[in-house]
């Protein structure tokens, strides 16, 4: 298996055919072009006819930089069969919006235009996100199609439920381009370093209740946790992510378990880590709880008030098993040396030392610095990066341990 550099664009050198059929959320496919482009894909963009009602392929090729095919009988064309040449070199097709025509021509085999006939001629993964009417959608007709093509391995992502084109509220939306962009990601990475894998993260910070309107908690915002989530999922991982209170949205494909103290996430990670391959404890569980939580809102008096804390679990420490184990620290002096300490005291493999007192690192940023401690006694120090980025080196060095144990 060969290892790449991941980069902030997780898409850098794929190819992704995008085709844009006859619906009201064409103006969404320009946005969902343009983010694959930004991720790093090459974008070849197809447009039936009914498209080309609702949107211009100078929009696409503004954003994607690329000729964009309309016509399967062109002969300008810079390809010499282009359907052939653009399914066979691409690493996922994606049909978004998905009209119930085009469903239909694909349920059908159909090859009478330019997407019908890339869906026909390729091997790489197909993503269908369906954009129509509420009533269509339901209908008998559109469902058989959508199984047939599901049958046939065809990922449909979506439809979304909400306010439609005609007014109605209903299941038919175009689900949102993050939410494409990460089945793209999943279904590209799905043959990575860690397919058939099972990764456990935690992200975000635990709240323990004082009183039924106060708690108890941290600043960590879970940023770290959930691109540690979406990068093992970018190489095939099945990821279960376990998060406190967090304001972010979970990553497409990824299993998610709400909790809110740490004796909550404590039962949620003894569970899920039973016969995962790695345990990523990003979470900041609070180390304390009230001793006594007031079931009633605490008044306030004028006086002084002293809340009793007592010790919570250790969540990291308290499980083991055969699964490659990374925690992190999150430390404001002697950063190195507290962190190394914590490699024997909780049982760990690897740990990731970050200093959350310094600019751009730590809680809240995009970004982190960390120090990757291995139980060996390796340590590698990273510079200033993504905290995507940062996973994935996590990630590098917890799948040569997996590939040791072997
Ligand atoms: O969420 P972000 O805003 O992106 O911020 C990221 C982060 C700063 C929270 C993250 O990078 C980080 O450092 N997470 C660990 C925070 C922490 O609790 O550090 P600690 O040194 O107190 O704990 C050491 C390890 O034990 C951690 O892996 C922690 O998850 C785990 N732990 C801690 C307490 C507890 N009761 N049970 C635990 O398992």
């Amino acid at each position: 298996m060969t290892t790449r550099a991941w980069t902030d664009r997780p898409l850098e050198g794929r190819r992704v055919v995008l085709g844009v059929t006859g619906s009201i959320a064409c103006y969404k496919g320009v946005d969902v072009a343009s983010k694959l482009t930004q991720a790093g894909a090459l974008v070849d963009v197809v447009l039936t006819m009914s498209a080309q009602q609702f949107v211009t392929p100078l929009s696409f090729r503004g954003l994607t930089g690329r000729p964009v095919f309309t016509n399967m009988y062109d002969p300008q064309s810079p390809l010499a069969e282009e359907h052939v040449m653009l399914a066979r070199a691409a690493d996922a097709l994606l049909i978004a919006p998905a009209s119930a025509t085009t469903i239909a021509r694909m349920a059908q085999g159909m090859a009478d235009d330019m997407v019908a006939l890339t869906y026909l001629a390729t091997t790489a993964p197909v993503l269908v996100a369906p954009a129509m009417d509420g009533q269509m959608w339901a209908h008998d007709a559109v469902q058989a199609n959508v199984a047939t093509v599901r049958e046939r391995g065809v990922t449909i992502v979506g439809p979304a439920e909400g306010r439609l084109a005609s007014g109605h509220m209903g299941l038919g939306r175009l689900v949102e381009t993050e939410t494409l962009l990460g089945a793209v990601r999943a279904a590209i990475g799905a043959k990575g370093d860690y397919a058939g894998k099972r990764v456990v993260v935690s992200a975000g910070g635990t709240q323990e209740p004082i009183d039924p309107v106060r708690y108890i908690g941290n600043r960590s915002s879970g940023k770290m946790g959930v691109a540690i989530a979406e990068a093992a999922r970018d190489r095939g991982a099945r990821v279960t992510l376990v998060c406190g209170p967090i304001a972010l949205a979970t990553p497409y494909g990824v299993d998610r378990i709400d909790v809110k103290t740490t004796a909550d996430m404590a039962e949620a990670v003894r569970i899920a880590v039973e016969g995962a391959d790695a345990l990523s404890m990003a979470a900041a569980p609070a180390d304390f709880r009230s001793a006594a939580a007031a079931d009633q809102k605490i008044k306030r008096t004028g006086v002084s008030l002293a809340v009793e804390l007592v010790p919570n679990p250790d969540i990291i420490a308290s499980v083991s098993g055969a699964f490659v184990k990374v925690g992190f620290a999150a430390e404001t002096q002697h950063l190195r040396e507290h962190a190394a300490a914590k490699i024997a005291a909780k049982g760990l493999d690897l740990i990731v030392a970050n200093d959350v007192t310094a600019p751009a690192t730590g809680f809240a940023h995009d970004t982190n610095q960390v120090i990757l401690i291995g139980a060996d006694g390796t340590s590698e120090e990273l510079p200033l990066m993504s905290k995507y980025v940062v996973a994935h080196r996590i990630l590098d060095r917890v799948a040569a341990m997996l590939e040791q144990r072997r």
